[in-house]
């Protein structure tokens, strides 16, 4: 039940701090990963040389998302694809072969297709699932739920950071069974990781009002883009799928190096771009990278909506507005990103008069190929 609040969308993206907490709670124990529902496939988990993450919509963004983590920590190649495409092309599977499935629901068509094809032709499957007791867990060789409780609106959200939670435990418990991260790394992750309940928390309060207010005065832009990087770059994709579904706008994302290679066309005055800004801390970071990028849109007028880390100044001369999130070590920064974005796509669906919880030509779970 929606229990006072205007949407259920609403509700749903408070809970997204929830919904992270709930996925880790008693998965972890003295700094290790402990996932019992694995230990039937405790042998593959040595053996696979190879993990294919198939997976439809919000899902597959999770799953982009499990890629840079699950290879970062456990070193083992990740394609991620969407299960329709990947059910028929004929793709290389063998018993080495891992394929995880990440859905809501459990009940997407095209996902469960997937997944049996992949068990026919002699992969293992695990499912990552948010529903005790659907289809797609019972046709995996093992499951690990999601624990983000029932959503009831249609566009995903807190389904979306407990997908990426559970993949990122995957990828410590591999990492764990297969030495590639040793016991204080994957304590320092773990912590990282239990730190972003509370982050989420301050996310969700600070930057609510100030993206109401700007969402109103947007609210008949035609278009959209959002630039991210590495893992700022499934984020923007995501930020743009919340806004085709949710207020029928066209929205683009792009990865920002691949702006000179085309989508830079597409800038003309006025343009509004939301671009995720990795963290300048990190001596790795792609900051300056991003920053330049956002000068490049900028001098083409851009209006430029940065979401950045409390206290990156460097942005500041180049962004129209900045929206701040907390700082979190680089793998864990697109779970705070990716909040701002689902509070514009509620609000401008709001600002138009639209049903946030029940988009127009969408269902909540797609039982048909
Ligand atoms: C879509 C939903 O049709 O299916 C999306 O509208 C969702 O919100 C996608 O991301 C995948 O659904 P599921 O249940 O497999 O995660």
């Amino acid at each position: 039940e929606k229990g006072g609040w205007p949407s259920f969308m609403k509700k749903e993206i408070s809970e997204e701090p929830e919904a992270v907490a709930k996925t880790l709670l008693g998965r972890s124990h003295d700094g290790a990963v402990t996932l019992p529902e694995l230990d039937s496939l405790h042998d593959v988990l040595g053996e696979i040389n190879r993990v294919v993450v198939i997976a439809c919509g919000t899902a597959a963004y999770a799953g982009m998302l499990g890629k840079y983590a699950i290879e970062a920590w456990a070193r083992i190649p990740v394609d991620v694809e969407l299960s329709h495409e990947f059910r028929y092309r004929d793709p290389v599977l063998d018993g080495r072969t891992l394929v995880v499935s990440v859905s809501q629901s459990g009940e997407t068509m095209d996902t469960l297709m997937a997944v049996k094809y992949a068990a026919q032709h002699g992969a293992r499957t695990l499912s990552i699932c948010n529903t005790q007791g659907s289809t797609i867990p019972r046709e995996s060789d093992a499951v690990l739920y999601t624990h983000a409780g029932p959503e009831v609106a249609v566009a995903s959200t807190k389904a979306f950071v407990a997908q990426v939670t559970a993949l990122y435990l995957l990828g410590l418990h591999l990492a764990q069974r297969r030495g590639t991260l040793d016991g204080a790394h994957v304590a320092a992750q773990l912590t990282e990781l239990q730190n972003l309940p509370d982050k989420l928390d301050q996310v969700v309060e600070s930057a609510s009002s100030r993206i109401a207010e700007l969402a109103h005065w947007m609210s008949d832009t035609q278009s959209v883009l959002f630039l991210g990087r590495h893992v700022g770059y499934p984020v923007a994709l995501e930020g743009a799928l919340k806004l085709k579904e949710l207020a029928y706008i066209h929205a683009e994302g792009f990865a920002a190096g691949e702006l000179k290679h085309g989508p830079i066309a597409l800038i003309e005055p006025g343009q509004i771009v939301f671009v995720i800004v990795p963290s300048p801390r990190d001596p790795s970071s792609l900051h300056p990278k991003v920053v330049s990028n956002i000068q490049e849109i900028r001098a083409r007028g851009a209006r430029v909506i940065a979401i950045a880390e409390i206290g990156d100044v460097a942005v500041v001369p180049f962004a129209d507005e900045v929206i701040r999130i907390p700082f979190a070590a680089p793998l864990f920064e697109p779970l705070l990103a990716v909040v701002p974005l689902h509070i514009f796509g509620m609000e401008l669906a709001m600002a138009k008069g639209l049903d946030v919880d029940q988009p127009r030509n969408l269902a909540k779970s797609v039982t048909v190929e």
